[in-house]
């Protein structure tokens, strides 16, 4: 959470890139930003509210052109969305840009209060600030401050700071460097001709390079415009390997659609044909370059998945699909409740994380804690060269490209397809599968990719569209699914309530008769999945026993389940396919129905209030 975008350039206006940057950024944190440029006492702007209310205020009040300069967007932890509780922060020398939360900030700043510092804001960044401005003035009684200067202060300030962060900098009396730092909030460097850059992602800077250094725990340095240095937590200086990106910039961008949300629905078809393509070789063999061995892969007693919001619901259906195709049993748990129970994992449990960012911080903490006893964990996750990549022994990249929309959607197709590849891999180490097994499954992937282009033709749009309408002012929505449709119901309703803010739930529907069913009432939305499988029978009893209490029945089901089509209120319907797809398939339509919901009520569908795209605290 938060965006940090910094650059130092050879020549012309640093601001222009800093205001796209934001923009790039503001998925992360849209709740204020501001910039500073190094100029004559280090300039500031700060506005409230979004990225353009930055823009417009840089258009009323300038700063002075400069080639230098770092610029934040805000997701509020401590102290309320405001102008003085935006970044850049000052304290003496020092303006700074923070991404994190230092957790022992009251401690440090009951110190600096009674040494006489002053605050003007609630937040912890400030804080910050003005540590390392401490450190600062005790090297500077030492010997004149260069920059290896603040490398020691920067040190020695990160010692005392709990809790994470990815800072740039900027000090007054060493003009033209930016000064970075990051301890479990990403921080990746750019490097272009035009010069360097610093931010908490690619996607920030896209437009402008491909080649990028991803920091590690605990690296500090600095960028100018023609160099940079890396250092280690015990301030080495170490080589750092330039990675070349082949992400699309316009892929950042909106290619003509209103939202990010909808652009990404639609690119599920794309999505599925470069994770299968990019994830099988010429021979079809599965993941021909992930590391784990055969040996390994057989070893196991157990998986266990961990991931949050979208991803687990990915890991939800996963367990479907590996306990089918390989035969092992799989637990699934929210990332942020396994690493608090003193779980009882060792080295016969193998650990799958999934997380789109690779960078969410409950999804990190319960890898760690796993490896500490003793599991092996492999990730599925989208971003190259993130925390999460490097803290297991080998990641299933998915394909899908940056995912800017906070509500998550194509990332789930592909942690779905992702997990199915591994499920045949694990399956043929485990002799649970056969080489014709594994070459009709991966057909059957393959070919639907025609059933989700039939999804997203625009008569499936507009007709959820309608269905969207008639419903967006009800107050309770139920999505009922059995078996592997109980994970898709659980992703339609996370959908609907972050983007729309309607109550919503995903249910198993054999369980409404244990209780909710007292809560149906003629105000009430029931979505059931109705599709193939051997639980039709069963879904279909549990509509009527809400149907006949008066709830609005929306139903997914294809054109041969006529008494679920009798039963409904509108249909929606979708084609039929292989069982081993349809659960991925009815997400589809649900994505749509949130997405028009959330139109329909006027919402902001792609930064919903209180959200953020990479969730980096806890
Ligand atoms: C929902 C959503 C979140 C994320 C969750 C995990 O639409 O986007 O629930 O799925 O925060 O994020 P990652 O996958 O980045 O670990």
């Amino acid at each position: 959470m938060c965006g940090i975008v910094a650059a130092c350039f050879k020549k012309g206006d640093v601001v222009p890139t800093l205001v796209e940057g934001l923009r790039c950024l503001e998925y992360r944190g849209y709740d204020s930003a501001g910039l500073a440029v190094l100029a004559s006492g280090l300039p500031v702007r700060k506005a409230k509210g979004r990225v353009q209310d930055l823009a417009a205020l840089l258009e009323e009040d300038p700063v002075p052109h400069s080639s230098v300069g770092i610029a934040h967007t805000r997701w509020a932890t401590h102290g309320v969305p405001s102008k003085v509780n935006s970044h850049p922060h000052r304290s003496g020398s020092v303006v700074l840009v923070h991404n994190g939360i230092l957790e022992n900030f009251e401690e440090l700043k009951e110190s600096f209060l009674e040494g006489g510092t002053e605050f003007v804001s609630e937040t912890d960044s400030e804080v910050w600030a003005s540590l390392l401005d401490h450190e600062l003035t005790k090297i500077r009684a030492e010997a004149p401050l260069d920059s290896l200067g603040v490398m020691k202060a920067l040190n020695r300030a990160m010692a005392k700071a709990k809790g994470s962060f990815g800072l740039a900098i900027l000090v007054e009396d060493l003009p033209g460097r930016i000064f970075f730092a990051r301890h479990e909030s990403p921080l990746v460097l750019g490097i272009s001709d035009k010069g360097h850059y610093v931010a908490s992602d690619v996607q920030a800077v896209l437009k402008e390079t491909h080649d990028f250094i991803y920091l590690l725990e605990g690296n500090c340095g600095w960028i100018d415009d023609s160099s940079y240095q890396v250092f280690d937590r015990d301030l080495h200086p170490i080589e750092a390997k330039v990675e070349h990106l082949d992400w699309d910039a316009e892929s950042v961008g909106k290619s003509g659609y209103d939202h990010f949300m909808l652009k990404e629905i639609e690119e599920q078809g794309i999505v599925l044909a470069n994770t299968l393509s990019s994830t099988t070789s010429s021979k079809d063999r599965i993941l021909p370059d992930f590391q784990v061995s055969e040996d390994t892969l057989r070893s196991f007693d157990r998986i266990v998945i961990v991931a949050c919001g979208t991803a687990l619901h990915a890991g939800r259906l996963g367990r479907f699909i590996l306990e089918e195709a390989a035969g092992i049993p799989v637990d699934v748990d929210f990332a942020s409740e396994f690493r608090y129970r003193n779980p009882l994992v060792g080295e016969r449990d193998l650990i799958l994380a999934i997380s789109q960012s690779g960078e969410t911080a409950d999804t990190l903490g319960a890898v760690k804690v796993a490896r500490e006893k003793g599991a092996t964990a492999v990730a599925i996750c989208n971003v190259r060269g993130s925390s999460l990549c490097r803290l297991v022994a080998d990641t299933i990249l998915t394909q899908c490209g940056p995912e800017i929309g906070v509500a998550s959607t194509k990332a789930f197709t592909a942690q779905v397809l992702a997990i199915h590849l591994f499920a045949m891999r694990v399956g043929m180490a485990r002799r649970q599968m056969g080489e014709e097994e594994l070459l009709r499954r991966l057909n059957v992937l393959r070919a639907s990719r025609t059933a989700i282009e039939t999804l997203l033709s625009s008569e499936v749009r507009s007709h959820i569209a309608e269905v969207a309408k008639k419903y967006a002012y009800k107050s309770v929505y139920f999505f009922l699914g059995r078996g592997p449709d109980y994970p898709i119901a659980m992703e339609g309703a996370l959908k609907l309530k972050e983007i729309s803010y309607l109550h919503a739930e995903g249910y198993p529907a054999g369980e409404m008769k244990h209780g909710p069913l007292a809560l149906v009432s003629e105000d009430m939305v029931v979505v059931a999945l109705a599709g193939q499988g051997e639980t039709y029978d069963k879904v279909l009893g549990n509509m009527q026993e809400v149907k006949t209490r008066g709830a609005k029945l929306v139903v997914l089901t294809n054109t041969e389940k006529k008494e679920a089509i009798e039963l409904a209120d509108d249909v929606i319907l979708v084609p039929r396919t292989d069982p081993l797809v349809a659960p991925l398939l009815h997400v589809i339509p649900l994505q749509y129905l949130a997405y028009y919901v959330a139109l329909e009520r006027g919402c902001e569908i792609d930064k919903p209030r209180n959200l953020a795209k990479s969730v980096t605290v806890e």
